[in-house]
């Protein structure tokens, strides 16, 4: 029975199952073919009728003429960003009926010559080297058009007339380095577009008086706004003035923003005064000091993001700034590779339901005996400089609504002595992954968590006596020195079990006996000597899922 039961041990195997869902169903009508970065100065002889996608991006062609695409009569998409080509005639798509996606982008067109069959959805002349915008009279009856990229260093607004009553979803205008000397403000007021991106020139005093204020756009991005020269003399915030009449806007976007500190919190003003609801800044340089005037709390904006920033040394007192954020009366906020190193609690009852401060230079200080934090559900600090884990406890105390908490990517560690365990009991979701913790962790867990994340730790072994978590779910505890499998006594809700890269060389039956209500075990690269066969039921869901029926099967026997 003995020599049985282990040879019936020795069946191996796997429980790391690494599912690979096959998503490419082949569809034999698409023939793709990718000669990008290929060093091609011209375009190649040799490719096939059939093709239907050709990529021949970042290369050195400098032409496109009509013989060498004339037999590519099924071809819908043609990729030729990042070349060398200086004009561009669309004539010389004229058997090429099923062509819908042309991106000639990052080339350095100067002209267009336009001829009307193309039927394109979507047309990318942006980053190039016209002059004036490149719409031609024919571009008015591409009614298919679903994305347009332009660039120009002159506007008028007579050069976007001809596409006036298209409704075109995306609409990306890039503006060559000599905009700004003549201009005519008013030049995109009649784009019909839900959503406009503009890049202004780089690395250039913002000068310009352009009306981005498209009446049709929900979505505004605008990119590269240097404005450092004066704190007064911001052009820029006039710009951002016009939006305040737009009711339809709903998402404003900025990126590569260089600014000093008060036209950031002027910029930051003029959108609370707008209609919209989402506004993110990413990427900014900020320089010089913070003359704090008094801040209008009050918005009708729901979401505020502020990701990537840079900062000169700070020479004014940095709670001005905590303090404006932390009393925004708006849900969510993001603040997020930033160097912040403090938030204040905020004064009154908060409204904030998300808090992403994920990636700065927080301590353990951070919401210390904040009481104002009723309403957030979602906490993010993941990748800051935590390192108490009993004081993160002691915060979540006072977040009674606190569902979602992440603070993985500290150095977090749990002092064996600490008594109080005050998690806010709300909390459904705790991901304490990439720390420093140890076995200790295990006594003091929120009580109602379900998806527990511990991951990339020290934990040597999960103790038997630990605190009862009924609605753990998920436990994740990969990447640990784990020497054993665990027993469910006190997760009777467990069904999935993350444990790949432990220790585990011989599991004891107590997983198998308790744990009866697993369907998904991921435990790859342990050690182990003699175990289980997996019978695998591979049509279900996700692969990786292991039936607790099929381990009591062979532990019968
Ligand atoms: C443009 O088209 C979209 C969808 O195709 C539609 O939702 C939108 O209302 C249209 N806008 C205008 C101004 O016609
Ligand atoms: C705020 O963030 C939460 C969590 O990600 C999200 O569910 C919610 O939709 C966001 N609120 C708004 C107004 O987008
Ligand atoms: C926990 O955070 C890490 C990154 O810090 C992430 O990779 C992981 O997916 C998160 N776990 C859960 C359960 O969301």
């Amino acid at each position: 029975m003995a020599q049985i039961k282990s040879r019936i041990f020795h069946f191996v195997i796997i429980i790391m199952l690494t599912c690979e869902i096959k998503t490419q169903i082949s569809d034999e009508r698409e023939f793709l073919v990718d000669r990008s970065k290929t060093g091609l100065t011209h375009f190649p002889k040799d490719l096939s009728p059939k093709t239907t996608v050709l990529d021949m991006s970042q290369n050195y062609i400098a032409e496109i003429q009509s013989s060498n695409i004339l037999l590519l009569s099924k071809l819908k998409i043609l990729i030729l960003s990042h070349n060398r080509i200086q004009a561009l005639d669309i004539s010389v798509f004229k058997f090429n009926r099923e062509l819908e996606y042309l991106d000639v982008s990052h080339n350095e067109l100067r002209t267009i010559t336009c001829h009307p069959p193309v039927n394109f959805k979507h047309l990318d002349l942006s980053f190039n080297a016209f002059d004036a915008l490149p719409i031609c009279k024919e571009f008015g009856s591409l009614n298919q058009l679903e994305f347009l990229g332009l660039s120009a260093t002159q506007l008028h607004k007579s050069s976007v007339q001809p596409i006036a009553h298209l409704n075109i979803s995306r609409v990306l205008l890039v503006l060559g380095d000599s905009y700004g000397e003549k201009e005519e403000p008013d030049s995109l007021q009649d784009l019909n577009t839900r959503s406009l991106h503009v890049v202004f020139p780089t690395k250039k005093e913002f000068h310009f008086f352009l009306d981005v204020s498209v009446s049709t756009a929900v979505n505004l991005e605008l990119s590269n706004i240097k404005c450092v020269l004066s704190d007064n003399r911001c052009y820029f915030l006039d710009v951002l003035s016009e939006l305040q009449k737009k009711s339809r806007l709903s998402h404003l976007t900025l990126n590569h923003i260089e600014t000093t500190w008060n036209t950031l919190i002027r910029i930051i003003q003029i959108a609370w005064r707008t209609n919209m609801e989402y506004f993110s800044i990413s990427d900014m340089k900020l320089q010089g000091q913070l003359d704090f005037t008094s801040f209008d709390y009050y918005t009708s904006l729901k979401v505020l993001s502020i990701r990537q920033v840079v900062s000169d040394v700070f020479n004014f007192p940095q709670s001005n700034i905590y303090q404006m954020f932390s009393n925004m009366k708006i849900q969510n906020l993001t603040v997020s590779g930033t160097h912040m190193v403090h938030m204040l609690c905020p004064s009154q009852m908060s409204p904030f339901l998300y808090l992403d401060f994920s990636n700065n230079l927080l301590t353990d200080v951070i919401f210390e005996n904040c009481k104002t934090l009723i309403a957030l559900k979602t906490l993010n600090l993941k990748m800051n400089q935590l390192k108490e884990l009993a004081n993160i406890i002691l915060m979540t105390k006072e977040m009674k609504s606190l569902q979602q908490l992440d603070i993985s990517q500290n150095s977090l560690r749990y002092d064996e002595d600490e008594n109080t365990c005050s998690w806010a009991e709300s909390l459904l979701r705790l991901n304490m992954s990439s720390n420093i913790l140890t076995d200790s962790v295990f006594r003091c867990l929120p009580p109602k968590v379900q998806v527990l994340d511990l991951h990339n730790n020290r934990i040597t072994n999960i103790p038997k006596d630990v605190a009862y978590l009924e609605s753990l779910q998920e436990l994740n505890v990969a990447f640990n020195s784990l020497t054993d499998l665990p027993g469910c006594g006190a997760f009777s809700s467990l069904a999935a079990l993350i444990m790949d890269h432990n220790s585990v060389s011989h599991p004891s039956t107590d997983f198998f006996q308790s744990c009866q209500k697993i369907t998904s075990l991921k435990a790859g690269n342990n050690p182990f000597q003699c175990t289980l066969t997996a019978h695998l039921d591979t049509n279900k869901e996700i692969g990786g899922i292991l039936h607790a029926n099929a381990f009591d099967r062979m532990l019968i026997i």
